[in-house]
């Protein structure tokens, strides 16, 4: 959702450190952008809706250079519409303080009437904004930040990253807390940073301190002081991290979507090969995760995930099903924490999450270890919450994901998925040794099959194909078993980025209704792997071909190919790799026709990256 950013500085400097540190963070809300700086005992706040080059352009040259402390946001709406009005900072009445905030006040309209009833005038429809109110009474009886956060924090209910700047009686200070929403600090000798994720920091250190719920930080040039909210200190790790600074750039691709997608062959080699030993045919997970001894006490899996993530979960079904024979159940995590689950004893919860701060996914396996479930995660960000609060932990390896569709993390999720379930059915005795040397042989191999998808000819053949459908009426993606839900993931990037209506569809399922919509207008993109669904899968492309769809055929199945007419190449794998192939040329058809289109791709509509808010 938002992204924030906070810096206290010794040597100034602010200004530059804060639209930097948004413009990496920016992936997590883009209605508005905004800071407040510190300067001469004064706040002065700048901020506007729409992109932050609509800040940029905004902020004078050379102005508040010798600023030491500012917080910056950019802003996913949820009260008030993205307006210059409600873009963050926020201040009080007196303007001595500003706020950053990411998460929802829930009594937010209860808290207005009564700072209204008091006086107070409000100058936003945010609940954000309350908190700025608070804070700035609270500050009137010149106590400090700190105090003056504590104080409020006993009256907000809901979820909160925040940050809070003012000139205390001692001098420039900067405030966090956390409840819900990731929030992490880090300091150098001279200064301290507040964001979001770590991508905020990393111009900076590559070390870093995760903020837990019901945490203050106190941030000081060259020092963090973490306390609880009654003020009390809290001893907090300090983490590195390894990515790099320079992995969240767009290092000469016009889209991070695009160079993401490039990715790939790396992305799969870090989160696969290293884990794979060939000569035993099984797998290690580092850290003694996912042994023996807890695997064999799995009896039941319950998937819990959100939206590109669950398709990756979907895979996992079918993997985790063929291979361990564990029965798995794959629920919307936002859908399973409102219902009344079922947790049977030897149930593992298996979140996956890429950004491991999704609030629904996070919800929904919290309620599953309450219930008695063991929770593991299959996770991209090392250091967040789900990953912190997973008794068993695969981590994908792709790198920041910058590109609000996901490309990358989800073959990395759907690799995992592999090694897992090999893991499982090593452990549980269910897959013999010769089965799972063949399946990981094939693993190993994929990188240069992935890479060949990745060339130029291919690329070009898509982007030819993508010109063809860029107008088209809308679009069905058909697929079965393994690859039914890499339908719903190509007919999910497709939406995301071009706006156009797609849906994905088990094949065998178009014949109960779907084929009533099915005319020359429509495209049916149907994904096809060689195995035991292949022939189905073509039986179903000639039922739509009958009723005057254009069909276009994805994967390695020559049959389905030929009754297409149109196709992508994929190279041939084994069924149960089939998806990581699959996947790829759907999120360049997608890319392309976005392109076409002439759609924000990096930064579609109404979306966010991580989505922190239920
Ligand atoms: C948002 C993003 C999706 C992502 C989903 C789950 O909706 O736009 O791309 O799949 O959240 O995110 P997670 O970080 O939990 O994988």
């Amino acid at each position: 959702m938002c992204g924030i950013i906070g810096a206290i500085r010794r040597d100034g400097g602010i200004l530059n450190s804060l639209v930097e540190g948004l413009r990496v963070v920016e992936y997590r809300g883009y209605d508005s952008a905004g800071v407040a700086i510190l300067e001469d005992g004064a706040i002065a706040v700048r901020k506007k809706q729409g992109r932050l080059e609509n800040l940029e352009a905004v902020l004078e040259d050379g102005a508040f250079d010798n600023a030491p402390v500012g917080i910056g946001h950019t802003r996913w709406a949820t009260h008030g519409e993205p307006n210059d009005r409600n873009a963050h900072p926020h201040q009080g009445a007196t303007g001595r303080v500003a706020i950053v905030h990411n998460g929802i006040f829930e009594n937010y309209l209860e808290l207005r009437e009564q700072l209204t009833a008091q006086g107070v005038k409000f100058a936003s429809e945010t609940d954000s904004e309350v908190m700025a109110q608070l804070l700035d009474l609270e500050l009137q009886e010149n106590i400090s930040l700190q105090d003056a956060m504590r104080r409020a924090l006993h009256r907000v209910e809901g979820y909160y990253a925040l940050g809070a700047i003012c000139q205390g009686p001692e001098g420039p200070e900067l405030v966090c807390a956390r409840k819900g929403p990731p929030l992490l600090v880090a300091f150098t000798p001279d200064a301290a940073y507040l964001a979001s994720d770590v991508l905020g920091v990393l111009p900076h250190t590559d070390k870093v301190i995760y903020l837990e719920d019901g945490d203050v930080a106190i941030l000081k040039p060259g020092s963090i002081e973490v306390t609880d909210f009654e003020g009390q200190p809290v001893e907090r790790e300090i983490s590195k991290v390894d990515w790099k600074p320079g992995d969240s750039g767009l290092g000469g691709w016009p889209h991070y979507m695009l160079k993401e997608i490039h990715e790939q062959p790396d992305v799969l080699a870090r989160t696969a090969l290293d884990r794979i030993d060939l000569e035993r045919g099984d797998v290690t997970i580092e850290g003694g995760q996912f042994e023996d001894d807890f695997l064999q006490g799995v009896e039941r899996v319950q998937v819990l995930a959100c939206g590109t993530a669950l398709h990756a979960g979907m895979i996992a079904k079918y993997l985790i099903e063929g291979l361990a024979k564990v029965p798995v159940d794959v629920d919307f995590a936002s859908e399973y924490r409102y219902r009344d689950p079922i947790v049977v004893p030897g149930t593992m919860a298996l979140a996956i999450s890429q950004s491991g701060e999704t609030a629904d996914t996070l919800g929904a396996t919290r309620l599953a270890k309450e219930l008695g479930a063991k929770v593991a995660a299959i996770v991209n960000v090392a250091g967040s919450t789900q990953m912190r609060e997973a008794d068993q932990i695969l981590l994908t390896h792709a790198g920041p994901e910058i590109g609000v569709a996901s490309t990358k993390a989800f073959t990395a999720q759907v690799a995992a998925a592999v090694l897992l379930a090999v893991r499982m059915g090593r452990a549980k005795g269910t897959l013999p040794v010769e089965e799972a040397k063949a399946i990981l042989t094939e693993l190993n191999g994929l990188r240069t099959k992935i890479e060949h998808l990745l060339s130029e000819p291919i690329r070009d053949h898509i982007h030819d194909l993508a010109k063809i459908h860029a107008r088209a009426k809308g679009f069905f993606f058909l697929g079965r078993g393994v690859n039914f839900p890499v339908a719903l993931e190509g007919a999910l990037k497709l939406k995301e980025i071009s706006y156009m209506h797609a849906e994905g569809y088990a094949a065998g399922e178009m014949k109960h209704g779907p084929i009533a919509l099915i005319d020359p207008g429509m495209t049916i993109v149907s994904i096809n792997a060689p195995g035991h669904v292949a022939d189905k899968v073509r039986s179903n492309i000639e039922q739509v071909k009958s009723r005057g769809g254009v069909a276009l055929s994805v994967g390695s199945h020559e049959g389905s190919h030929k009754i297409a007419g149109q196709c992508i190449r994929v190279p041939e794998t084994i069924e149960w790799l089939s998806p990581i192939l699959n996947t790829i040329p759907l999120q360049l058809f997608s890319y392309y026709i976005a392109d076409l289109r002439g759609c924000e791709i990096d930064k579609p509509r109404n979306l966010a990256k991580s989505v922190t808010v239920e």
